[in-house]
């Protein structure tokens, strides 16, 4: 983990600098790479309704029996749940798959569902978030977000409701910066989560990667997750492997300013 830097909510909760991303982590691999990350100094877990495997995900953390407040846990609200009842039933769900009784970040999967990418849902993502915002005022989340959400999408909420998102998570890496949609997040004091910093694994064998990794004697993996962290991005790598869990928590290494600006100007490989 990275000692000096820290990200505070604008309503003053902490959240550790690295997140243990658990996407496409099936349900019973999630016991095991839940347990390995927290082994290995891990204290924040992103998981998500949709990634189906809140249940061992929670049981992981349950079993290692630290103190809950010692423990950061972030959810999701499925991406095709909007409007006001629906997101309190789903969040009673996620909350009994855990087997906890509050949630630290609970952020809306997507402004639409994956199979209308796209589609404005402004008024079940404006019912969706008033849910939210009462199940924070009564002490059952810490903080509240969104996740893939756009500019407008989030202009939209702070146009009709009351709390400013927390946090936005959105798919961060070398090669994609999304500067305007972080400059924005800044400027609104939303601390934004990088999601798949590794690309899910297609940037690690770049050549400027290699190289800049190479003249830092660290992993390319670990060069990308820091990147996340010299740009005010919040990395949630993932991985099932218990060395590369280790390793992906070790970077107590810098990138001078200079080689951030190289790489940010190494373009987009990733086939989606
Ligand atoms: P594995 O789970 O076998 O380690 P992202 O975090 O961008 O979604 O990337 C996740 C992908 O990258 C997974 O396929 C994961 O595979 C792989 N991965 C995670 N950490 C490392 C690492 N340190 N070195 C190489 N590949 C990694």
């Amino acid at each position: 983990m990275v000692k000096e830097i820290q990200f505070t909510f604008h309503n003053g909760v902490k959240i550790p600098n690295i997140g243990f991303g658990t996407w496409q982590i099936p349900n019973e691999e999630a016991y095991a790479a839940v347990t390995t990350a927290l082994e290995n100094g891990y204290t924040h877990i992103d998981t998500a309704l949709a990634y189906q495997n809140e249940e061992n995900v929670g049981k992981a953390v349950h079993d290692f029996q630290l103190a809950r407040e010692d423990v950061f846990i972030t959810s999701k609200l499925p991406a095709q749940i909007k409007g006001y009842d629906e997101t309190l039933q789903a969040f009673d769900e996620t909350i009994s798959n855990l087997g906890v009784d509050y949630l630290d970040l609970y952020l809306i999967h997507a402004p639409w569902p994956w199979t209308e990418i796209g589609k404005d849902c402004t008024e079940g993502n404006i019912q969706s978030w008033k849910a939210m915002e009462q199940l924070y005022n009564d002490g059952k989340i810490r903080a509240i977000g969104v996740s893939n959400f756009s500019e407008s999408d989030i202009q939209a909420l702070l146009d009709e409701c009351e709390i400013v998102p927390m946090a936005n998570q959105i798919p961060f890496y070398i090669g994609r910066d999304q500067e305007s949609l972080l400059a924005f997040c800044n400027q609104h004091n939303i601390v934004v989560e990088a999601y798949s910093p590794l690309a899910t694994g297609q940037i690690l064998n770049s050549p400027p990667i290699l190289e800049m990794a190479k003249k830092y004697d660290v992993t390319p993996a670990q060069l990308c997750i820091r990147y996340c962290l010299e740009r005010g991005t919040l990395p949630l790598p993932k991985s099932t492997n218990e060395s590369r869990i280790a390793e992906n928590s070790q970077l107590d290494f810098s990138i001078s300013e200079e080689d951030v600006r190289t790489l940010g100007t190494i373009e987009d490989v990733r086939e989606d």
